[in-house]
């Protein structure tokens, strides 16, 4: 198996960091000014959870900084469904629309690259949320081509500070990047979300310094990934492998798979858990903004989802437990 090098950020000039809580906040004050610049609205995956205890990180920003959205289609593969998009952006005035593209669970949507030149051609500001895929961001830099992109760091680390990460690319193809930089610098707090801090990199500083080890950890979600693949992908289990063939060298934040409709997901969840196997279902509800009649895949994702556990502290035992333990459940 080759695991990719990481490349240093080359150029730092090019981007300003900013800390924060948690990403919501950066992504507030980013959709509050950009609406100052006549953004006034974005377009957003149909895949969006909520929880009781932590609301939901992408609405609730986007409610309260009073931005309009339209919802685009994710596929029941987790894909976004590109055709709808695109038509979408052509029906939208591309000039006062933002994008969101989330990468969920550490992935990159295998048609990144064709929706990145789609919407730059019509200007309109991109959005990485990278909430889950700090890892796959820190390996594949020149890869992400958004205008701005946020890390829930707090999500894959604990007791971890800066719990949150953000950064802008200083793009001069686009005309909102260094105009944003100047509204962050100098906007008024809102009760509800912590102002981000802009911060200096040094020249011994690569992106995220104070998490050790880096690469290690990276090379290790990679191995589990391939191990759970080499154990689970078998024709014959009722369920599917959530990873596209090529998408096995990102560091990836857990393992996603789909349960076709005649097993319980909820059933399986549990007695995981009983064996104290820290499975997700990430997102088992969606926002109710998210119609189950006009994105049934979705929904169908936010009910037959599971996310085995990926993580540094898992050894190679641990993971052929959890897959003994998940076809025995099954
Ligand atoms: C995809 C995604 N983006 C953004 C967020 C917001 O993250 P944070 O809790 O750091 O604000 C979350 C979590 O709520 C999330 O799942």
């Amino acid at each position: 198996m080759k695991i990719p090098s990481i490349p240093k950020i080359k150029d730092k000039s090019n981007y300003c960091f900013y800390t924060s809580q948690r990403s919501r906040d950066f992504f507030f004050y980013c959709l509050s000014n950009l609406n100052k610049l006549d953004i006034k609205k974005i377009l957003i995956p149909s895949y969006i959870g909520y929880s009781e205890s932590e609301g939901s990180g992408v609405m609730d920003a986007i409610i309260d900084s009073k931005v309009e959205y339209v919802i685009y289609p994710i596929n029941k593969n987790l894909e976004i469904n590109i055709k709808e998009l695109k038509s979408i952006i052509r029906e939208t005035d591309s000039k006062k629309t933002s994008l969101l593209l989330i990468h969920y669970f550490g992935l990159i949507d295998t048609n990144y690259l064709k929706i990145i030149e789609f919407a730059k051609e019509k200007d309109i500001f991109i959005f990485d949320d990278c909430a889950h895929s700090f890892y796959t961001y820190y390996s594949f830099k020149d890869y992400f081509k958004g205008d701005a992109a946020f890390f829930s760091v707090h999500k894959l680390l604990k007791n971890i500070t800066p719990k949150s990460i953000s950064l802008i690319k200083k793009n001069i193809s686009s005309k909102y990047t260094f105009e944003l930089e100047k509204l962050l610098n100098r906007c008024s707090p809102n009760k509800n979300y912590n102002m981000p801090n802009s911060i200096e990199l040094s020249n011994n500083f690569d992106f995220f310094p104070t998490i050790k080890g880096i690469e290690n950890i990276v090379e290790k979600r990679i191995i589990q990934a391939n191990i759970y693949k080499e154990l689970l992908d078998k024709s014959g289990n009722p369920f599917t492998i959530l990873i596209p063939e090529k998408s096995y060298n990102f560091p990836l934040q857990s393992f996603p798979i789909l349960f076709s409709n005649n097993v319980n997901r909820d059933n399986i969840y549990h007695r995981m858990r009983d064996l104290e196997i820290q499975v997700v279902s990430l997102y088992y509800n969606l926002t109710n903004k998210i119609k189950i009649t006009e994105f049934p895949e979705a929904h169908y994702l936010s009910k037959n989802i599971l996310n085995l556990p990926i993580n540094e502290d898992l050894e190679q035992d641990q993971i052929k437990y959890i897959c003994k333990s998940l076809l025995e459940a099954i």
